[in-house]
C-alpha cells in the first residue's frame, strides 16, 4: 500500500507524525489552524507541497465545523487564518501561493450576490480538498517528464544510477513525490539501476524518511552520508542528480534543503546533469533572484543532539540554516508538470502557463 502522509475526509484531518518515523507509524489529529501551524512549525509534517496542503486543510477543518451568518465574516476568517499559516515556516513558497489563491477566491465569492454564505463555504472546502488530488496528478506528470529528460541520451535502453537529497516523496507531498516521483517513474519503466539518497543532516530527512519510503516501496536503494557525494560521483557512474525545491525564483535560482548547493557544485565538476523537480506551486516569479529568499534558521539542538543524546561538544556555537540556494547556472533543468525548462527560459514559460492556465 502507498504511504499516506495526509488523510482528510469530511472535516477530519490527520497527518503521519514525521518526527516519529521510522521507529513509529503514528497519525496525529489536526483539529484546526492552531494545530496546523504547530505541526508545520515543529516539522511533524514537512516538505513544501505537504506544508501547503496541511495548512489549507487545517483551515478547512475549522470552516467545515463552523456556522457563518454572513460572507464578510467567512472572508475575514479565511484571509486572517491563511496569512497566519504562512508564518509557520518562511522558505517554501507553496503555502503563500495557496493562501493568495484561496484569499482571491474568497474575495470574488464574497462580492458575488448570486452566491449564498453556505455556497461560499462549500466552494472553499471543495477547492481546498481538490489540492490533494491535484498534487498527486502533478507529481505523476513531473515523474514522467523527469524520467524522459534523464533518459534522453540513453538510447541503448540501459538503466541509470541517480542521486537524490532530502525527502521529496509521498511524505513530502500528497503522494508519489516530486524528485522521488521521477525516481519512481524510472523504476516503473524498468530503467532505474539504483537510487542513492543522502542522509541529509541535521534533520536526517534522507536517512529517516527517504530511506523509509525506498525500503517500503522496494526500490534498489543505498543510503550515503552527506560528505560522500564527491566520492559517489567519482566511483559510481551517476547519470543524474534530481532534487526537489522549496522555492524556485524568476531567474531559476532555487532554494532547497541545506546541502543541495554543494551537491550541484560537485555535479558540475563531474559533468553530471543536475535537475530540480518541482510543481508550478513551488515557483515564485515575484522574486527575481535567490539572494532575496528568506532562509529559515532552525534550533541549534537539531545539530547538537540525536534524540535526547548530545553529540556535539558542550559550549560550541552552531549555525543551522535549513536551506541553501543553488544558483541557476548549476541547474540543468527544472522539471515541472508542464515540461522541463532550462532556468533561463523558465520565467517566460511559467508565466504563459499561469496566464493561460494551459
Ligand atoms: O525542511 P523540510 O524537510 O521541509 O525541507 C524539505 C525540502 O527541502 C524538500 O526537498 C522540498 O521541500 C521539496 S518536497 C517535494
Amino acid at each position: 500500500m502507498a504511504l499516506e502522509s495526509i488523510r482528510y475526509s469530511d472535516g477530519k484531518l490527520e497527518i503521519l507524525d514525521q518526527l516519529l518515523l521510522p521507529a513509529q507509524n503514528k497519525y496525529v489529529s489536526v483539529k484546526g489552524v492552531e494545530d496546523g501551524w504547530k505541526v508545520i512549525n515543529r516539522m511533524q509534517v514537512r516538505g513544501a507541497p505537504a506544508i501547503a496542503i496541511v495548512g489549507c486543510l487545517s483551515l478547512a477543518v475549522e470552516i467545515y465545523n463552523e456556522q457563518f451568518n454572513d460572507k464578510k465574516s467567512l472572508r475575514q476568517e479565511i484571509e486572517g487564518k491563511l496569512n497566519y499559516l504562512v508564518s509557520a515556516r518562511p522558505t517554501a513558497v507553496n503555502m503563500k501561493i495557496a493562501a493568495d489563491e484561496l484569499i482571491k477566491l474568497s474575495n470574488e465569492l464574497a462580492i458575488n450576490d448570486d452566491i449564498s454564505v453556505n455556497e461560499m463555504k462549500q466552494k472553499f472546502l471543495d477547492t481546498t480538498e481538490a489540492m490533494l488530488r491535484k498534487d498527486i496528478e502533478d507529481n505523476k506528470a513531473i515523474g514522467t517528464n523527469g524520467a524522459n529528460a534523464i533518459l534522453q541520451n540513453k538510447t541503448d535502453g540501459s538503466s541509470v544510477r541517480v542521486l537524490t537529497h532530502c525527502n521529496t516523496g509521498s511524505l513530502a507531498t500528497a503522494g508519489y513525490g516530486t524528485a522521488l516521483g521521477v525516481v519512481r517513474k524510472l523504476f516503473e519503466m524498468n530503467r532505474l539501476e539504483h537510487i542513492y539518497c543522502t542522509e541529509t543532516r541535521p534533520y536526517n530527512q534522507g536517512a529517516r524518511l527517504t530511506a523509509f519510503e525506498l525500503v517500503h516501496d522496494k526500490l534498489p536503494a543505498t543510503l550515503i552520508i552527506d560528505s560522500m557525494v564527491s566520492a559517489l560521483m567519482q566511483k559510481k557512474n551517476i547519470a543524474a542528480v534530481v532534487v526537489g525545491a522549496d522555492r524556485v525564483v524568476a531567474n531559476g535560482d532555487t532554494a532547497n534543503k541545506i546541502g543541495t548547493y554543494q551537491i550541484a557544485v560537485v555535479a558540475k565538476y563531474h559533468n553530471v546533469p543536475f535537475y530540480i523537480a518541482a510543481p508550478l506551486t513551488s515557483i515564485d516569479l515575484k522574486i527575481s533572484s535567490g539572494e532575496q529568499i528568506q532562509i529559515e534558521e532552525r534550533p541549534q539542538r537539531e545539530m547538537t543532539h540525536v534524540g535526547d543524546h548530545r553529540i556535539a561538544a558542550q559550549g560550541i556555537k552552531c549555525w543551522n540554516p535549513a536551506f541553501d540556494v543553488t544558483p541557476a547556472h548549476l541547474i540543468t533543468g527544472i522539471i515541472t508538470e508542464k515540461g522541463v525548462f532550462k532556468p533561463d527560459e523558465m520565467r517566460e514559460k511559467v508565466s504563459e502557463f499561469l496566464q493561460t492556465g494551459k
